[in-house]
């Protein structure tokens, strides 16, 4: 599922966090990728233990916690700390695919257990007009998405699908990006539960027969309660 979040950060938040990026001691987006994304990656990004990364990353992560679409749509069962990354001057990242295991290093820096990427996310920190190019391309089995969207915005999208950014030719692409594994690991289900999550709200706002939408938010919380992993 390809599902755009906006607001998940207001334009002040997006101010100050792009004010502490333009003193940032950027390094270079290959230190994180295996053999097959060095080849085509190339951005620069926060350090993983840069002190920043982790106090911007906590800003994100809080204003995720504030997103009710955001949870109905990734289910989240564990985040790994976002990133930080930069794209100008051409930069770009090829056709690619995610890692599926991903190491989780405690606040020390110790590893601390493994996370299954199910869901990639982009929250995006520059305005569109603000560079060329740049694009999140999603290819799935319904085609190909470009995605663009305006600072603040989250696109959340298959860390199962093979994507590319396309190259920055004008200006600077600043965006946070993680990967969070589900409760829900199948894609499918997880999209019914959304669904229906979003028809249950719908009903209630619309002043639906009360014992009816109850009967559905059983359904849905039986449905969760057979498919998660916790
Ligand atoms: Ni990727």
């Amino acid at each position: 599922m390809l599902l755009h979040v906006p607001d998940v950060l207001d334009k002040t938040q997006v101010a100050r966090i792009r004010s502490a990026l333009a003193s940032a001691n950027w390094t270079d987006g290959k230190e994180t990728v295996g053999a097959q994304g060095a080849r085509v990656k190339r951005n620069r990004q926060l350090p993983d233990a840069s002190p920043l990364r982790q106090e911007l990353g906590q800003v994100v992560l809080d204003a995720l916690a504030a997103s009710p679409l955001y949870f109905a749509a990734a289910l989240p069962l564990r985040t790994l700390p976002p990133r930080f990354n930069c794209y100008e001057g051409g930069g770009t990242y090829g056709f690619h695919v995610d890692g599926s295991v991903m190491s989780l290093a405690s606040p020390g820096g110790q590893h601390a257990g493994h996370l299954r990427t199910d869901i990639a996310c982009t929250l995006f920190l520059s305005e569109p007009d603000e560079y060329e190019g740049g694009e999140l391309v999603v290819s799935d089995t319904y085609g190909e998405h470009e995605v663009k969207l305006p600072a603040g915005d989250l696109i959340v999208y298959p860390a199962s699908s093979l994507h590319q950014v396309q190259p920055v030719t004008h200006g600077a692409r600043l965006a946070s990006f993680f990967w969070v594994q589900s409760m829900i690991r199948d894609d499918t289900r997880r999209r019914l539960l959304f669904d229906m999550d979003v028809a249950i709200q719908t009903l209630t706002h619309s002043g639906a027969d009360e014992k009816s939408v109850l009967s559905l938010t059983n359904v849905y919380h039986n449905l969760l309660r057979q498919w998660a992993e916790t």
